[in-house]
């Protein structure tokens, strides 16, 4: 049960901090803080948004084999573009490890660290919350980082257009697979009728 007033937030911060690099430690805060600020921005839940940001890498730092091995023992079947996707395996670790090591039950807040690479179709007001405050969080530093924290202040689905732009360009250029979610995403904010510069 989702009970937001028993949560252990300096326990899973320790556990953060103890399972990640220090700089993927300090990019969970950034994305935390990042979160809260949309969060309260856009209306979304506060405490969901807070701790999805801040559990949201918690398998980052897992070497490949034992990250697979642990999505196989979760009962997770990858499917075939998950298996082409290695970047992606840590958000689906990482859902399967907080619910099940963590005991969260919450379904938005395990879908918001589950899509936080590839989004996907129909994402809700925490999913999207989690998945810009990943790419705008104070941390980043690409080179189009300015103007996505704008477009992201101004309007959540404007700001996952320009991203799913931008990811899915970079991902064609470098010649890399796109992942089924990350498509339908996109598909979806222009059929929507979404439009971004
Ligand atoms: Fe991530
Ligand atoms: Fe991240």
């Amino acid at each position: 049960m989702w009970e937001p007033e028993k949560i252990p937030w300096e326990e899973y911060d320790a556990l953060v901090k103890k399972r990640l690099k220090p700089s993927r430690y300090e990019h969970s805060i950034c994305v935390m803080n990042r979160a809260v600020e949309l969060a309260e921005h856009y209306g979304a839940d506060v405490t969901r948004a807070k701790l999805a940001g801040l559990l949201h890498d918690i398998m980052k730092n897992v070497d490949r084999k034992n990250m697979l091995q642990f999505i196989e023992d979760s009962g997770i079947i990858l499917l075939y573009a998950d298996l082409c996707a290695p970047q992606l395996w840590h958000a689906i670790a990482g859902e399967a490890y907080i619910r099940l090591e963590l005991g969260i039950d919450d379904a938005d807040l395990l879908n918001s660290v589950r899509y936080h690479t590839t989004g996907r179709a129909g994402m809700s007001l925490l999913e999207k919350v989690v998945y810009l405050a990943d790419l705008t969080s104070a941390d980043r530093d690409y080179p189009d980082v300015k103007k996505t924290r704008k477009i992201v202040d101004k309007s959540l689905d404007q700001g996952m257009l320009y991203s799913m732009k931008y990811l899915i360009t970079d991902l064609v250029g470098e010649g890399k697979v796109l992942h089924p979610d990350t498509l339908a995403c996109y598909d979806e904010l222009v059929r929507r009728g979404v439009k971004v510069d």
